[in-house]
């Protein structure tokens, strides 16, 4: 029998539901007999012939959620009989899962085999009991429930099993840039002296009088050890302890201070950087620099993929409470980063934030900058994710806001 919390199953869309059931019977007395036995607890139709329950069965099917929960068919059906129906359900995809039970006068067993083997639920032979015939159709019913638990259990158990694949990735990443981390933040460390003392040589040297070929070299080795500096602290920020201090932050300063220094770099490739970020941002909570970071290698990464003449545009708005994932309930900063450069091919979007992945020429791409940026944010609790757009790029960084609004 259907127990009461089977009986008020929920349909598709959330409205609880009685179960169906389709019964196809020609002799008008066992078919009233039938209805009348099972329509207490559920919503029976009846057809009377093969065509008229192909019929029903196509409108079902066409109509999306009206299909019936369980088949009761006699065999011996004019037109189209029980085993064709058994066909019908059992080779559409939409409704392989209904069970269907064959009913028929010949309870000979070549009949009852030959119905299991082409895929009939259960076989009741007439006359019938009408119990038994409640008890099965509820049987029935109960294995469609089970199965229909079982096939969103699994779509679930796959849903989980993938974000575990996504988080062991990323377990993967942070794990490598803590070995990195450490490795490289001695010898770093170590760097930033002697770096200091050549840029502070070649500094006070290029203040005094040299020929012009002396100048330009000592230029060169000014902007190079610059860049040796540069590098030295980015490793250092991939290695800096976890628990290093949080302060609320503005989004707006940072965005200010990044498009600033992007500027020289965009009008020499003459691409035009766009801003528009809305003036009631909540602040942030993040370590000292982070904003600048995650921020920065987005807009840097957009210049220089943009070609000549082409905008970047930079937004930040407030983003209302997430509905789940990370951040989930929580408000925050939404900051995108929009190019029209070439955009990423999908072969290489799983690896652009390894450390030290770069496409760039030697010496013009460290391959460091995506994933400072998603250490950044991660730092701050948030997400940062490259979506491809049809022309170009699309950065989007979500921040948890440091106060509720
Ligand atoms: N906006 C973008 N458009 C196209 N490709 C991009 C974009 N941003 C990043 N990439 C690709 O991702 C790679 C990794 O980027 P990432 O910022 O980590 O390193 P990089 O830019 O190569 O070097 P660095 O940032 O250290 O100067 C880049 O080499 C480039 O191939
Ligand atoms: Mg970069």
């Amino acid at each position: 029998m259907i127990r009461g919390d089977e009986r008020a199953r929920a349909d598709d869309e959330g409205a609880p539901r009685r179960p169906r059931v389709l019964v196809v019977e020609d002799d008008e007395s066992v078919r009233r007999a039938i209805v009348r036995l099972l329509s207490e607890e559920y919503d029976v139709a009846s057809e009377s012939s093969g065509l008229d329950a192909f019929e029903h069965l196509d409108a079902a099917v066409r109509a999306g959620g009206a299909e019936p929960d369980v088949v009761l068919t006699d065999v011996m059906l004019p037109g189209r009989d029980g085993f064709a129906i058994l066909e019908r359900v059992k080779g559409d995809p939409r409704l392989r899962g209904v069970p269907v039970l064959m009913l028929t006068a010949r309870a000979s067993l070549d009949d009852l085999v030959d119905g299991l083997g082409r895929g009939a639920d259960d076989y009741i032979g007439k006359p019938f009991n009408g119990a038994e015939l409640r008890a099965r159709v509820a049987a029935a019913y109960r294995a469609r429930t089970l199965q229909r638990e079982l096939a969103q259990r699994t779509l679930a158990l796959e849903a989980a099993l993938a974000e575990l694949a996504e988080a062991q990735q990323r377990a993967t990443e942070r794990a490598k840039l803590a070995a990195i981390g450490t490795m490289v933040a001695g010898l770093a460390h170590e760097l930033n002296n002697p770096l200091g003392i050549v840029l502070a040589q070649a500094d006070r040297a290029l203040r005094t009088e040299l020929p012009p070929r002396a100048r330009d070299a000592l230029a060169s080795i000014l902007r190079q050890a610059g860049r040796c500096v540069s590098l030295t602290r980015s490793l250092l920020s991939l290695s800096r302890d976890e628990g290093s201090a949080m302060a609320p932050a503005s989004v707006q300063v940072a965005v200010e201070c990044v498009v600033e220094a992007a500027r020289p770099q965009a009008e020499e490739g003459r691409v035009e950087i766009v801003v528009r970020a809305a003036d009631d941002l909540p602040r942030v909570l993040a370590c000292e620099g982070d904003l600048e970071t995650a921020i920065g290698n987005l807009l840097r990464n957009a210049v220089q993929a943009s070609p000549t003449g082409a905008q970047v545009q930079l937004s930040a708005q407030r983003s209302p409470a997430r509905g789940a994932g990370v951040g989930a309930g929580t408000a925050g900063v939404e900051i995108v980063v929009r190019d029209r450069g070439p955009g990423i091919p999908a072969a290489l979007r799983e690896r652009l934030f390894e450390p030290f992945f770069t496409t760039k020429e030697p010496g013009k791409g460290t391959g460091l900058g995506l994933s400072l940026a998603r250490c950044a944010v991660e730092r701050c609790g948030g997400s940062l994710a490259l979506e491809p757009a049809d022309d170009g790029l699309l950065a989007r960084m979500w921040l948890p806001a440091a106060e509720a609004s």
